[in-house]
């Protein structure tokens, strides 16, 4: 995944794939009414719009010659073509309006559907998968790229069609006017292809540098945002300004590049138009001459010529922008795409209410292929029966509770939970019955009430004070300025790590699962207020069977079962006594702890 470092440009060029817009009209379809409406709404416009010109021929060679010929109908027949060129204009705009409020709804919908399916499979993803790639460039998907799409499904494909129909209705309401004049203007048109295909090539490519290193940046500053904590610490940051400054400079000099291109082109734009400009008054002035052609046609060629140039203009940015969306839709997609191991079987059925039965049937397991952490471990839990793991760091202890959850697949054997194979089961209805806390609980922004709800979403402010009493996290809480509802910056920084798990003891208690899994969960919480905690957690455990992973041993000492991890397996397995007569690992490691 080398093209996710935030160090690395994410993309340069990519194939062009018509897949991606394909899969992508699938979004666009369900507003498809939305899209002929505004479709029919801005051709009407566009059309009204190039009356215009030929009301503006009418003037000058029929209106004002009968003036000055002391016609009496001169005054009326102005007045009528003015409040004619006045209609094309309020028409043209109300009719422009309505279109964009329709399209910008539709893409607002776009944005939504693709974003929500985005979310929703991002929330799937196992961790892996953020453990391989900075949190930045995710953001900048679901952000940055889905927004970059929208236009495009929207008016994009509109415009182009518009585009297109534009053109010709101009070319036709020229060739009324005069068609030798008409054939200047194509003339021009070449050249104007030749200068649009090399620039726009070019304003296309530095955007996408643009793209690429605005990701970049914004990978960094995430990561930096992240661990502010550690990068103080170390005392690193003139380190990372100096990597910050790098990643800024690439972005400035990528910006100034596109920005240079895109001034360009009005300006080149401009230069060709001017020169077709003077060729008409030129051919139609000199070489062709009155009163061969009128100048009222002359006026109106002038006009038209220079609405031609702009429909070409934009179907050169929708071709772009055609290009730059299939490549944003590539990265949409991909990630939209990116497997989720770990999901329902095709015939996963709900797992019952359970008792909490845990069963360990030879189960063998790998993060990476050929390198077994667990292997051949079996084990049974009964309902309401309290497991102790230990062993040292990196044994494996985590693992095993990881696997209770089905956080991963194993590669053999079974895990059971009240007799149903947990692979079998939907993972809602498995994980739902599943309490887990580990040493670092997240607080979330909001309220301390809220936090706690999380668990439950129904619960009554009742049941949330006494789930705190019953995790001694009540008298803390009433001593916050606010109490309950004493708002919670994202992560809780205002509290203290014990703090911290405290309420999530509350938050797992409302959700009253069968199964509790506690990794480390007291690690942050003093020796004393771990003691007055006990009662609490004793509490929390009654009538449900949990697992407990502890460096305290005091800690786990009346669990009705030890186990000890090591060596891809449970080596020794008891209650406290049991173990201590033993004289094995475990005695050695609680004489180390006394
Ligand atoms: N997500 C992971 N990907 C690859 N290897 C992992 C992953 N998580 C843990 N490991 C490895 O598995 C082993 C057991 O880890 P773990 O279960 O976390 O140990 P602990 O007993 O300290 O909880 C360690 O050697 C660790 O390096
Ligand atoms: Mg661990």
């Amino acid at each position: 995944m080398a093209r996710n470092k935030f160090d690395i440009d994410e993309t340069l060029e990519t194939p062009f794939n018509f897949a991606h817009f394909k899969r992508a009209l699938v979004y666009v379809k369900r507003y498809k009414w939305k899209m002929i409406t505004a479709f029919i709404l801005s051709a009407v416009s566009a059309v009204v719009a190039l009356f215009a010109p030929l009301i503006t021929k009418e003037v000058v060679d029929t209106a004002i010659p009968m003036g000055m010929n002391g016609d009496e109908k001169a005054v009326p027949y102005i007045v009528l073509l003015s409040g004619l060129f006045l209609l094309t204009i309020i028409v043209s705009v109300i009719l422009g309006n309505i279109r964009q409020r329709i399209m910008t709804k539709a893409g607002q919908m776009i944005i939504y559907d693709i974003r929500k399916d985005l979310f929703r499979h991002l929330q799937e993803l196992p961790f892996q998968y953020y453990d391989d790639r900075p949190q930045g460039k995710i953001l900048v998907r679901v952000v940055n790229y889905v927004n970059n799409v929208s236009d495009m499904l929207t008016n994009g494909i509109i415009n182009f069609v518009l585009e297109i129909f534009n053109l010709m209705f101009i070319a036709i309401f020229m060739f009324m006017v005069d068609v030798r004049l008409s054939l200047v203007i194509f003339a021009g048109i070449p050249v104007f292809i030749l200068v649009m295909v090399i620039l726009k090539n070019k304003q296309r490519r530095a955007w996408q540098q643009v793209s690429n290193k605005n990701s970049n940046q914004t990978a960094y500053l995430a990561e930096s945002i992240n661990c502010i904590r550690v990068t103080q610490s170390f005392a690193r940051e003139n380190e990372n300004l100096g990597i910050f400054r790098r990643l800024s400079t690439a972005y400035r000099k990528v910006w100034m590049k596109a920005v240079t291109i895109t001034h360009f082109i009005p300006f080149s734009v401009d230069n060709i138009r001017a020169t077709i400009d003077s060729a008409i008054y030129f051919v139609g002035l000199l070489v062709i001459g009155f009163p061969a052609v009128s100048l009222g046609s002359i006026l109106a060629m002038s006009n038209y010529s220079s609405r031609f140039w702009q429909p070409i203009i934009n179907i050169a940015n929708l071709y772009n922008n055609f290009i730059n969306t299939i490549a944003y839709l590539e990265r949409i997609f991909e990630t939209m795409d990116e497997p989720v191991p770990v999901k329902n079987a095709e015939d996963a059925y709900e797992l019952p209410e359970i008792t909490g039965k845990v069963e360990f049937k030879n189960v063998t397991f790998a993060y990476e292929e050929g390198k077994n952490i667990l292997e051949n471990v079996s084990f049974t839990v009964n309902p309401g029966e309290s497991v102790a793991l230990v062993g040292p760091t990196g044994a494996g202890k985590t693992t095993i509770i990881n696997l209770i959850s089905r956080f991963y697949n194993i590669n053999d054997g079974a895990v059971y939970i009240d007799g149903h194979d947990i692979s079998k089961v939907t993972l809602h209805s498995l994980r739902e019955q599943m309490g887990i806390m580990l040493q670092d609980s997240f607080i979330f922004s909001g309220t301390i009430e809220n936090n706690i709800r999380y668990g439950k979403l129904d619960a009554t402010e009742e049941e949330i004070i006494k789930a705190s009493q019953t995790v001694c996290a009540h008298n803390f809480i009433e001593g916050l300025e606010n109490g309950y509802q004493t708002e919670m910056s994202e992560g809780g920084s205002q509290l203290s790590g014990g703090q911290r798990q405290l309420v999530s003891f509350a938050r797992t208690l409302i959700s009253d699962p069968k199964i509790l899994i506690l990794d480390e969960a007291t690690s942050s919480i003093d020796a004393k207020t771990e003691k007055e905690l006990q009662t609490g957690l004793n509490e929390l455990l009654k009538g449900r069977t949990s697992f407990i992973i502890a460096h305290r041993l005091s800690t786990i000492r009346n669990c009705d079962k030890i186990m000890f991890i090591n060596n891809k397996g449970i080596t020794e397995a008891g209650t406290h006594e049991e173990l201590l007569a033993k004289k094995g690992d475990y005695y050695n490691l609680y004489m180390a702890q006394k």
